[in-house]
């Protein structure tokens, strides 16, 4: 794969036809749901965007909540996705939604029960658990151990402040990566890793500062 992370073409993403489906737990109103998503559009049109760069392959969205990621990396029908949660509560309420629509299955378990086939059938996964580090770091390891080949993205991994153990983790990966520039991911950071060979880069409008590849 070679994913070409162009800021421009990412913000004009449309979403128009993803918002009215979109569902973020806990909001106690639809004003409180749109104050939660706005902060967290630029990630979401990203995920949509890159899903739209591929064609017939399967997406794993690993710590779906109410599904909204999972929603934006299935915009393109062409592709599957398969979201994992360890959470019941969301299958019973939030989670409806999507499963109803085409193209996205769920998976009611942690991380760890996810089989070795689906990690290895999924070239692309993103990563949204518990944040303490430890169950990345798991995480991690196991895609080592498996020999995974695809992309990893890797949600909140550079707010030391909130986070701790998973930015150490994140410092803490050799393998390729980059920390998407803000315009396109969560103020939180937003990180990629490249397990395999592949390349990512961002394509920055000229005013903007650069994407820190390492
Ligand atoms: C921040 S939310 C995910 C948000 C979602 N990716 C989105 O953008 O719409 C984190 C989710 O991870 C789930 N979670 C935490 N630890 C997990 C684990 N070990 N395996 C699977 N899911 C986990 C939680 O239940 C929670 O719903």
């Amino acid at each position: 794969m070679n994913i070409v992370f162009d800021i421009e073409a990412i913000k004009k993403t449309s979403m128009e036809a993803i918002i009215p489906r979109l569902f973020v737990t806990g909001a106690r109103d639809h004003r409180e749901r749109d104050r939660i998503y706005e902060k967290h559009e630029k990630q979401y049109a990203m995920l949509t965007w890159l899903g739209w760069q591929f064609t017939g392959i399967h997406i794993l969205d690993v710590g779906a909540r109410g599904g909204t990621s999972a929603f934006c990396l299935a915009d393109n029908p062409a592709n599957k996705v398969t979201a994992c949660d360890i959470t019941p509560i969301y299958k019973n309420i939030d989670i409806r939604p999507f499963l109803q629509k085409g193209g996205i299955d769920f998976i009611h378990g942690t991380a760890e029960d996810l089989s070795d086939d689906i990690l290895k059938r999924s070239p692309i996964i993103s990563l949204d658990i518990s944040h303490n580090g430890y169950d990345e770091a798991r995480f991690l390891n196991r895609l080592n151990a498996i020999g995974y080949d695809g992309i990893l993205i890797m949600d909140d991994v550079n707010f030391p402040r909130k986070f701790k153990g998973l930015h150490e983790v994140w410092n803490g990966i050799k393998r390729p990566k980059l920390l998407l520039p803000r315009p396109i991911a969560h103020d939180t950071g937003t990180g990629i890793v490249i397990f395999g060979q592949h390349t990512v880069s961002v394509v920055l409008p000229p005013d903007e500062s650069q994407g820190q590849i390492s």
